[in-house]
């Protein structure tokens, strides 16, 4: 196993990920971690993170002096590598050469971390970000790779397999990064790599039952794939003790409410709330324009709701949730300045209201890890397949304010086009699909009635994780063959257009 440091970089979580891809089990920690906790983990490398900090600020992080003690393969990445130089005795100073994106670097020398990948003078395209860079290196240690900007790019200390890299090799950018990773686990730390999703699972199964003991939980479906997922794990973990409530927010989807209970209650026999608020709900949002405004609500309301089940099941001491990754860093700052982009509602504020503690099993997983996780848990393909779908439900998908009649269009627009993209055997290759009624009416001929009738968008996007997007290339034939389907069979809808927006500059939803 694997001890990674966190120094807060936003893709700290991307080492994990690669190395779980490559079958090594790896657990991140922050990097506050005691020297005692080190040596328990017994880990058979370590590796340092990036970080949005800089070496030369007044107490910036530092690792615990075991790291280097314990013996281990260590790699440092940009920040992590700073932190060895000058914890070893280095220099690391601030640049004027700064470096952000692609960039190339020249391997001088061989070096056991690139050993069969990358041979003496080659050139590799590599994802930089850092300010900060290394001035001198500490004993033992020599370069074996340079950039423009980084004369000291990689760097290793062969007989103590310390090794630097001033670029990240865990984004997609770098890209031989995977590679090298791997090179660091198997070949120089000698994981195996066997490690697998199911493995994962029985270990979480485990990490469960050791926090929640006798303990009752509460579970939040949505009907998504994560918090399905997380809910299942969970009573398999913990049998009757969970307990799931369904808020019915009136914002989903034709026939959604029914197949959440149909799955849950009926196939896995799992205890469920089902509480239809759809009334609530439409009416506190009746007349709301403003999306920051309409998640507000939505969330608060969700809370409110959620509570009241909660309190009428009683005794809970957990509440579960289907949290995964990149929720967490793209609710708590996206673009390092803390900034919210959007607040998801599934993240913050039901713990703290209830005075719950947290039980979030899927933490540190991606979108596509949770569906494998899905998978070993044995939920049908057809349902773990499933597109994402946000928690605020079709009102963000309705610029302005939502009414009664308004959804009952959308949903019927929504319906035709997914079933369009399902019969092209289009569905698996698009991340999300879904169509939003536009607050515009226009003009429009049908028969030799003028007509006058809201327009709608349709949105496909492909994804790995959500969080870049493009949009899906489908052939004109096709986007014709919805609008007029569309136009014909849903009465309120007489334009359709077609979103052409990647991410970024545009988000996957519209509001
Ligand atoms: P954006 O629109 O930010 O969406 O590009 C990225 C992914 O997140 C989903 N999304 C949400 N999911 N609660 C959720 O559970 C939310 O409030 C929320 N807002 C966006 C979106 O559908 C996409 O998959």
């Amino acid at each position: 196993r694997v001890l990674i440091l966190d120094f807060g970089s936003q893709v700290t979580q991307l080492i994990a990920r690669r190395l779980r891809e490559s079958g090594v089990y790896c657990e991140l920690h922050p990097f506050t971690i005691t020297d005692e906790k080190v040596r328990e983990f017994d880990p058979k490398a370590i590796i340092l993170s990036g970080s949005p900090a800089f070496i030369s600020q007044e107490n910036s992080p530092r690792a615990p002096q075991q790291v280097f003690d314990q013996g281990v393969p260590v790699l440092g990445i940009c920040y992590g590598q700073h932190i060895m130089c000058a914890q070893l005795g280095g220099e690391v100073t601030g640049s004027d050469h700064r470096e952000y994106g692609r960039a190339f670097i020249d391997v001088k020398e061989p070096c056991a971390l690139f050993d069969g990948l990358w041979e003496q003078g080659a050139r590799e395209q590599v994802w930089m970000s850092h300010g900060d860079r290394v001035t001198k290196l500490p004993d033992g240690f020599r370069v074996v790779a340079q950039s423009e900007g980084a004369p000291f790019a990689i760097i290793a200390d062969d007989t103590r397999h310390f090794y630097g890299v001033q670029f990240h090799p865990e984004v997609v950018h770098t890209p031989h990064g995977a590679q090298l990773l791997e090179n660091f686990t198997h070949r120089v730390a000698g994981c195996s790599g066997e490690w697998t999703m199911a493995a994962f699972r029985d270990e979480e199964i485990a990490r469960i039952r050791a926090k929640v003991g006798k303990g009752k939980v509460i579970c939040g479906l949505s009907g998504g794939v994560d918090s399905s997922v997380a809910a299942v794990l969970l009573h398999e973990a913990i049998g009757d003790q969970l307990t799931c409530i369904f808020v019915d927010t009136g914002l989903m989807r034709t026939g959604e409410a029914d197949q959440v209970v149909t799955l849950f209650r009926d196939h896995y026999n799992i205890p469920l709330v089902h509480r239809d608020a759809s009334d609530l709900f439409l009416g506190k949002l009746a007349g709301v324009s403003d999306p920051e405004q309409k998640r507000k609500i939505i969330g608060g309301l969700f809370i409110d709701v959620f509570d009241e089940e909660a309190h009428k099941i009683g005794g809970a001491e957990f509440l579960a949730q289907g949290t995964l990754y990149p929720d967490v860093i793209e609710s708590v700052s996206v673009s390092g300045g803390g900034m919210t982009i959007k607040s998801h509602h599934n993240v913050g504020g039901l713990p703290e209201r209830m005075n719950l503690k947290l039980v979030e099993p899927l933490r540190e997983l991606f979108k596509d890890e949770v569906r494998r996780l899905g998978h070993e848990l044995g939920l049908p393909d057809s349902f773990i397949g499933r597109h994402p779908f946000p928690g605020p439900g079709l009102a963000i998908r309705i610029p302005g304010d939502i009414t009664p009649e308004k959804l009952t269009i959308l949903r019927k627009a929504d319906q035709i086009y997914l079933e369009e993209i399902r019969n092209a055997g289009l569905y698996d290759a698009i991340w999300q699909a879904f169509a939003v009624l536009l607050p515009v009416r226009t003009v429009g001929v049908m028969g030799d009635e003028r007509t006058y009738d809201y327009a709608c968008a349709l949105r496909a996007v492909t994804s790995v994780d959500g969080m870049t997007a493009d949009y899906f290339p489908f052939d004109h034939e096709f986007l014709g063959r919805v609008a007029t389907r569309i136009i014909n069979e849903v009465r309120g809808i007489n334009r359709v257009t077609y979103d052409i927006t990647s991410k970024p500059p545009g988000t996957i939803e519209w509001e």
